[in-house]
């Protein structure tokens, strides 16, 4: 199966012209990957670029749990597909802390977003504290939380999980970084508990991307900062 490569542009670029041009930048090099590459801008964007790239594969950053109501500023997965998403992250640990996400919240988008017959990205990880208790305690917290978050999912082939440990998200300059050792074992594990295709996210660039995606186990990358970046991100695709 090709490899699986998801740019998370979160709250970036400022502009839809920045997005075209950065789109633009990269068509060539997302012709010329042998990864399935799906862009996820921030939702305002999405009609435009899909218009304009009609050829690239598109995601949406979240969606609410709810198909429609009374809930102002939401937007759901179906109005999501009706604007050219096919992918839909769920679950993303900044949406976790700053947005106070609980992991039953986080199931039921993952539900609403499948049965729209479109592919849920779970994310999922630990935090530093745990971490720093061990593997075994990161294992047993993962095993938890994915738990909740499939709970009564029956239907996962359209699910994907994305293992990004929190302390390893952006922060290639503070040197916390996960090794793709380690990223793969912790991959293992977690295919053991759901059989599904399993990313890693957190700090990949055009540097490393190569030493993640060369374990059989990981079934692509989740990118934040490095998708960005023209340079950056057709270099990651290169490595695939
Ligand atoms: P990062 O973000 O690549 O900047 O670490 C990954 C993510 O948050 O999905």
């Amino acid at each position: 199966m090709k490899k699986l490569i998801v740019a998370n542009w979160k709250l970036h670029p400022k502009t839809i012209g920045a997005g075209q041009s950065l789109l633009k930048d990269l068509s060539p090099a997302v012709r010329r990957s042998r990864a399935q590459v799906v862009f996820c801008p921030p939702s305002p964007y999405l009609a435009v670029l899909k218009e304009k790239f009609p050829k690239l594969t598109f995601g949406a950053q979240d969606a609410f749990y709810a198909e429609e109501g009374p809930y102002t500023g939401a937007v759901g997965p179906e109005e999501m597909k009706s604007v050219g998403a096919r992918f839909v992250i769920v679950g993303h640990s900044e949406r976790r802390s700053k947005f106070k996400e609980t992991d039953a919240e986080v199931n039921k988008k993952a539900k609403l977003v499948l049965k729209e017959g479109m592919t849920a990205i779970l994310c999922i990880g630990e935090p530093l504290e745990v971490r720093k208790k061990g593997i075994a305690a990161s294992q047993k917290f993962i095993a938890q939380q994915l738990k909740k978050d499939i709970k009564n999912i029956s239907n996962i082939s359209k699910l994907v999980i994305a293992y990004e440990p929190i302390w390893a998200i952006s922060t290639s300059d503070s040197g916390l970084m996960e090794t793709p050792e380690d990223a793969a074992a912790m991959i293992r594990f977690i295919k053991k508990l759901k059989r599904t295709r399993v990313l890693y996210g957190g700090s990949v660039d055009m540097k490393n991307a190569g030493e993640f995606l060369a374990y059989k186990d990981i079934d692509g990358l989740l990118v934040g900062r490095a998708s960005l970046s023209a340079k950056e991100f057709g270099g990651i695709l290169r490595s695939a």
